[in-house]
């Protein structure tokens, strides 16, 4: 397997300033597991310890490029509305040959033996061609990362299933082009080693460990035990570890509630020595006739009284709403009943409440079902609005000091 040359970086530095001819003050922060170089406080463009370009600024968009080499551009216009779009390849060659010339020119003005030197050419020994072989690489090991919670963008991602073991909600695509399975120990160990290998000295850049896919937690709870003993053996999760110069600071995983409720409260529990720190269950709504519609596994009361017990063996977790389900016809039940569901909860510090605004095609199975019901869907600017009412619900509302957040599925990078 292709890997990045590896360079020995130097302690991190305080920010410093470069004075660069025809561009003028430079600033460059080098941390632990990134660099970040910023012209004149106008545009600036990151990069992770391998050299690899992570982010960048440049004429007022915003752009982040995932492991698989996808660069997502995001823009904010004046008026306030925003585009958002994966790069074509035509674009994420010009956006990288003009980042990596940047570089190149600033590279003329410093010395060989500054520290900062390594990084520099580190940088410089990627192009467009090796970059695209990051996604080579990347395909190689993962199946497509489909989704994750917005706090898990920046988690070392290991898929100990694939899919979705339910995969039959009318309003979710994710994962409708692979069929769930479970990896066995052997082959599971085998991707975890690659995955570390893959990320080489960057995976110090990411925060914690997220096991994929949809719901794996749902894998029987021996050999689920036995695939967190394998994660602890291969990265420091939750304290240090030798060889390594960072921590994660603990597992995280989506669970459907049917999957949520064939687990007992000794299982949550012994999950929880292993380093589980929450759980990312979709609750949709709260209203039964809405759910049906959606054709969750379940019902809103055992997605209560799933939490309830993951709550009790004190691992967090996070319930995740869908904006604009149920359309016109359903929306104040829809509100009023995904409020009342979450106070039965019982949230409190460390939970967090998603909120994710429902996004349609014309041919999907959601808009298919609602057309056979004749349930009118909101419009755009409407199922924002619902998610300030649902946001400004759970705010007011306290329900213990849960953070609520926007989970918006087309900023997801990984
Ligand atoms: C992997 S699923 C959640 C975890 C688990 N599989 C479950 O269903 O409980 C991720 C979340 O993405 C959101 N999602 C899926 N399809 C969506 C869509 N078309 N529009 C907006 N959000 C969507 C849902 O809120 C869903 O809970
Ligand atoms: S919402 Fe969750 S349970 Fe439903 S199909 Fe998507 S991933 Fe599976």
């Amino acid at each position: 397997m292709h890997r990045a040359a590896t360079f020995q970086r130097p302690v991190p530095n305080p920010p410093r300033t470069l004075s660069i001819p025809a561009i003028g003050d430079v600033y460059v922060n080098t941390q632990k597991f990134f660099l970040m170089i910023s012209e004149e406080l106008r545009c600036n463009y990151s990069f992770d310890t391998e050299g690899r370009f992570m982010t960048g600024f440049l004429d007022g968009v915003n752009y982040r490029r995932g492991l698989k080499n996808d660069i997502l551009m995001k823009h904010v216009a004046a008026n306030t509305s925003k585009t958002r779009r994966m790069l074509s390849a035509a674009e994420k060659q010009r956006l990288v040959d003009d980042v990596l010339a940047r570089v190149r020119y600033l590279r003329d003005f410093v010395a060989s033996e500054d520290q900062l030197s390594p990084w520099l050419d580190a940088i410089l020994s990627w192009n467009t061609h090796r970059l695209q072989g990051e996604h080579d690489t990347f395909h190689a090991i993962y199946r497509p990362i489909s989704i994750l919670p917005p706090d898990q963008y920046l988690s070392v991602v290991v898929q100990a299933a694939e899919g979705c073991s339910w995969n039959k909600c009318t309003f979710c695509t994710f994962y409708r082009d692979r069929k769930f399975r479970i990896k066995s120990l052997h082959s599971f160990r085998e991707h975890v080693q690659q995955v570390k290998h893959f990320l080489g000295s960057a995976a110090g850049l990411r925060k914690s460990l997220f096991l994929a896919d949809a719901n794996a937690l749902i894998i029987p709870q021996k050999r689920l035990i036995d695939m967190l003993r394998v994660l602890h053996e291969e990265f420091p999760i939750g304290q240090s570890k030798p060889g390594f110069d960072y921590v994660l600071k603990g597992i995280y995983s989506f669970l459907d509630i049917v999957g949520a409720e064939k687990k007992t409260l000794a299982d949550y529990q012994e999950l929880r020595e292993y380093g589980l720190k929450r759980i990312y269950i979709g609750l949709e709504t709260g209203d039964n006739t809405v759910f049906r519609l959606l054709n969750k596994p379940g019902s809103p009361a055992e997605c209560v009284e799933a939490v309830r017990t993951i709550k009790a063996a004190g691992i967090n977790v996070g319930v995740i709403l869908l904006a604009g389900a149920g359309g016109r016809q359903y929306a104040q039940a829809h509100v009023q009943q995904s409020l009342r569901t979450l106070k039965a909860m019982d949230l409190g510090v460390g939970d967090i409440v998603y909120v994710s605004p429902l996004v349609t095609i014309p041919t999907d199975e959601y808009t298919r079902t609602m057309d056979t019901h004749s349930v009118a869907a909101l419009h755009a600017s409407e199922v924002m609005a619902q998610v300030d009412v649902l946001k400004g619900g759970v705010t007011r509302a306290r329900y213990g000091g849960p953070k609520v957040a926007l989970y918006h599925i087309e900023e997801f990078i990984y």
